[in-house]
């Protein structure tokens, strides 16, 4: 009997143990992602307005699509000439007044690298 309630009490503490730790690491990360975001002046986003280095400001948000645009869906030039600047109404319009779908909405996020002063 002695040994059940001795092995109960462990199991208790661990699992509080476990808990407090799990929670104090998703604490952590979210906090690191935070902490993660840089700002940027328009300025700065402008210095990146090449095929080489191609900065975009969408809603707010600072993006640097350089890795992106050999994997966009047309040639190069159809993002180049909003590299390095506010292009939230290339991302809305296409070009052609069509916004883009979700998905391509989605793969943004992998290229987030900031947010605007
Ligand atoms: C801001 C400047 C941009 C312009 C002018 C632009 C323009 C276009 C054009 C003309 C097409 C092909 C025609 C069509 O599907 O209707 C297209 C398709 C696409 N673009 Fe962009 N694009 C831009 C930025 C981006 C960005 C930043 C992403 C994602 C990171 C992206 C992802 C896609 C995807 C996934 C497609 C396939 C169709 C869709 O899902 O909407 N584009 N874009």
């Amino acid at each position: 009997m002695k040994k059940t309630v001795f092995a109960a009490f462990i199991a208790f503490w661990s699992s509080i143990g476990t808990l407090v730790l799990v929670g104090s690491l998703s604490a952590h990360a979210v906090s690191e992602a935070e902490g993660e975001l840089s700002t940027y002046t328009l300025e700065q986003v402008a210095e990146h307005n090449t095929l080489g280095s191609c900065w975009m400001v969408i809603e707010g948000k600072v993006y640097d699509f350089t890795g992106y645009i050999p994997r966009h869906p047309t040639p190069p030039v159809v993002m180049e000439g909003w590299c390095g600047r506010e292009a939230t109404e290339g991302m809305r319009t296409k070009g052609y007044g069509r916004d883009h779908s979700p998905a391509a909405w989605g793969l943004m996020e992998d290229y987030l690298i900031g947010e605007l002063e």
